[in-house]
């Protein structure tokens, strides 16, 4: 890179200040002297809201398809599709001159409640990891950026600009860090976006810890950190906290308190070159990559139409779909007439046009009489007419079909949701509807959970659509009539009702912080662990043909940490059509130094099957399969053991157990020290050789005192006891006995036990 180099070289503080900060609201500052262009970014993430006007913030955007959004993406578990959806994304960033595409975004999905949900992957951090790192090579394949955001723990819309996620270590280590670990290591996105808030009182634009030490240096990230849209406060520190990019702009004050800092030598010019040097390998990068020309809007329309079939989830069915021909089918519910496709906020696109599902549904029923009633009123309004006209139409009909989407501005950037349930009408409206009409099929359009329990026992079958795109309305056709197989799986858990969520105590926080005092149980990891029952499971979705599994085998018995193992199953559909499986491995530790989740997703796969055939599925698990991190080692550590290995169709329905013994290879540092237990002290082996003689002759001592452990005169287990103390303490209560001081012995003890290392 001796060209950035030797522009560095020559560039004035000046217009190495004005390169770190926008030029407009999506374009960085372009420098003629230096032959150096601008670098044009448009939203993402599930389509180019290209504002033809780089001036204009909010204006109407340039026609681009609209693709599924994240929830339906997630919900394919198809790495590959997904990869080709970014190549398509890419083309149209290169006929609208955009260069860096803002997205994927990988937030966890802490509470189905969060407002952006329908932007985000999932509610497990391996999933989301894996469709974000296919996402971004698709697009990087074509020479197009990708910005990974909201980096980091940006997981609710309520004081999105200022809140303090409260998390400890361990739960951001393995909760809301690996899925950008993943895409960052996996896919190498040419940039970052940091997100509006503050991760433990620290705002995440001035975060070095996270943006340097982890993000930089630990994950070895090269592009370059951009702000969110408005996340920096002061510009200086954000310089020195890892943030190259200030975006939007133009910020004359930004650029002059940069220039002045580095004058004053508040700023060492150094830290600005490193962020200069970023954002020009970028910027020469991009430029590779020359723009214009039209791009394939059929087949982009084509393809969103494959990943909504291939995205929407199959829920419910008692037979009754597919549909058959020659049925009578009243069509109810203004969704059907006005699709519902697309969420809120930065990553509202401009379709290029939109499949309405009516008109989809009349050209693959050429033999059915469809009839359409609106069933509700647009917003929350109550009309109690539109029941009764809907009531009349479904029971003259075969079938009804209901389409039920959420009211637009309900799911949108900026605000949460409130609740999770539909509007009273329309809640309303089902009720009346199955009550009359059994043979009833209820579709849904939103970007996250909503509940059922009060209308799902009605109905006889259920397809959750998401937010499928522009071409969604051919995708609910396709499925409903059996041309497509629906083979998608809830990438998140849909609760029963909304006070069983993993966050409702703690959700959405207040005065300034939100605590994450979950933990590590976000989603389906809390859902097991309290043994709490659900609408519908992680992993969970129906077929219109059946799957058995068989002859699951272990690449090894016990293995080496480093090794890793390789599963295999062999999966064979048994039913009359085509179909599609995903084989989901989840790997349970059975026991562990500190508490895990009952089980965790570590690998899966999606195989497309013909009637009566039969594939090997090999899934291959690796260190981090198996690791936890140990926030007292400060790293992911594996423990000796039994695992259980889990396949599984959903995470509550596991086909097989296979339990396999790891072999950990990791030599960690003592943990011991002053303060620790007596038990501490006996379960390391260092410590217990250190240590045994004299925990022999107290154990004696106790027997001869209180005789078998039961301490008469205070009614307890007094090895128990004295086990849960601290070595220190139990010294202290017997400092008349010891020549020396009980600090002095820990300290002996512990001098002993690192010599022994
Ligand atoms: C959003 C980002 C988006 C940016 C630019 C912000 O408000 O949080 O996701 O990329 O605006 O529109």
């Amino acid at each position: 890179m001796t060209k950035v180099n030797d522009l560095i070289n020559i560039m004035t503080i000046e217009e190495k200040a004005a390169l770190c900060t926008g030029a407009s609201p999506w374009t960085t500052t372009s420098i003629e002297r230096l032959g150096l262009p601008e670098l044009t970014v448009s939203d993402g993430p599930h389509g180019v809201r290209r504002v033809a006007d780089v001036n204009d913030f909010i204006a109407a955007s340039l026609p681009a398809t609209c693709f599924p959004t994240a929830s339906c993406m997630a919900s394919t578990w198809d790495v590959d599709l997904i990869h080709t959806m970014g190549q398509a994304l890419a083309e149209e960033c290169i006929a609208l001159k955009v260069d860096v595409v803002l997205g994927p975004g990988v937030n966890m999905k802490r509470t189905p409640l969060g407002g952006r949900n329908f932007e985000y992957y999932s509610e497990d951090p391996y999933l989301a990891g894996q469709i974000a790192a296919c996402f971004i090579t698709g697009v990087q394949s074509k020479g197009v950026g990708t910005s990974l955001k909201h980096f980091a723990v940006n997981n609710q819309e309520f004081q999105r600009l200022t809140i303090s996620a409260e998390i400890d270590e361990r739960t951001l280590r393995e909760v809301y860090l690996p899925a950008f670990e993943t895409a960052v290591k996996k896919a190498k996105p040419w940039t970052v976006m940091c997100a509006y808030n503050k991760l433990n009182g620290t705002y995440c634009s001035e975060n070095h810890r996270l943006l340097v030490d982890i993000l930089k240096d630990e994950w070895g990230f090269e592009g370059f950190v951009v702000s969110d849209w408005g996340a920096v406060h002061d510009r200086v520190a954000s310089l020195k906290g890892g943030l190259d990019l200030e975006m939007p702009g133009p910020r004359e004050r930004r650029v002059k308190a940069v220039v002045d800092a580095v004058r004053s030598g508040a700023l060492v010019e150094s830290v600005l070159d490193e962020s200069v040097r970023r954002i020009l390998n970028i910027v020469f990068k991009a430029a590779e990559t020359s723009k214009g020309g039209s791009f394939d809007t059929a087949a982009h329309h084509a393809l969103a139409r494959r990943i909504a079939t291939e995205g929407m989830v199959l829920l419910k069915n008692n037979g009754i779909l597919p549909l058959k021909e020659h049925q009578h089918i009243a069509v109810i519910g203004r969704a059907a007439e006005e699709a519902h496709f697309q969420g809120g906020g930065s990553s509202h696109v401009n379709p290029t046009q939109v499949d309405n599902p009516f008109t989809e549904l009349r050209k693959l029923a050429a033999n059915t009489e469809l009839t359409y009633v609106e069933g509700y009123p647009a917003g929350t309004a109550f009309d109690q007419v539109l029941i009764n006209r809907a009531v009349e139409a479904a029971h003259t009909a075969d079938v009804a079909l209901l389409f039920i989407a959420l009211p637009g501005f309900i799911e949108s950037e900026g605000y949460d949701r409130a609740d999770l349930d539909l509007t009273p009408q329309q809640v309303a409206l089902i009720k009346a509807v199955t009550a009359t009409q059994p043979s009833s099929v209820v579709i849904l359009n939103n970007g996250a959970p909503v509940v059922m329990n009060e209308w799902i026992d009605g109905t006889a079958a259920v397809l959750e659509a998401w937010m499928m795109g522009q071409a969604g309305g051919g995708a609910i056709a396709d499925v409903l009539y059996g041309k497509v197989n629906p083979s998608g799986r809830l990438a998140e858990t849909f609760p029963l009702r909304l006070v069983d969520t993993p966050t409702h105590i703690n959700f959405p926080g207040g005065n300034g912080e939100v605590r994450y005092g979950e933990g590590i149980f976000i989603g389906y990891r809390y859902y097991d662990a309290k043994e709490i029952p659900t609408q519908f499971p992680f992993g969970y979705g129906m077929s219109y043909t059946t799957f058995t599994y068989k002859n699951p085998k272990v690449s090894a018995a016990t293995f080496r940490d480093v090794d890793g193992l390789t599963v295999s199953v062999d999966v064979t559909n048994t039913g009359k059509v085509a179909g599609k499986e995903v084989v989901q491995v989840y790997v349970h530790d059975q026991e562990s130094g500190l508490v895990r989740p009952p089980k965790e997703l570590k690998a899966f796969a999606k195989v497309e099957l013909q009637p009566g055939e039969t594939k090997t599925v090999a899934l291959a698990l690796d260190f981090r399969a198996f690791a936890y991190y140990h926030p007292a080692y400060k790293q992911w550590i594996t423990e000796d053991g039994e695992f259980d290995i889990l396949i599984g169709v959903s995470s509550a329905d596991i086909r097989y157990t296979q339990t396999v013994t790891l072999k950990s290879t990791l030599e960690l540092p003592c943990l011991l020290n002053r303060e620790s237990t007596l038990r501490d002290w006996m379960e390391d082996p260092r410590g217990k050789r250190v240590l045994g003689p004299l925990f022999q002759q107290m154990t004696a001592q106790m027997q001869a005192a209180f005789g078998g452990g039961e301490g008469e005169g205070v009614g307890m287990d007094t090895m128990g006891f004295l086990m849960q103390m601290p070595l220190l303490g139990v010294l202290h209560f017997q400092e008349r006995a010891q020549l020396m001081s009980p600090e002095d012995l820990v300290d002996g003890f512990l001098a002993q036990v690192s010599q022994g290392n």
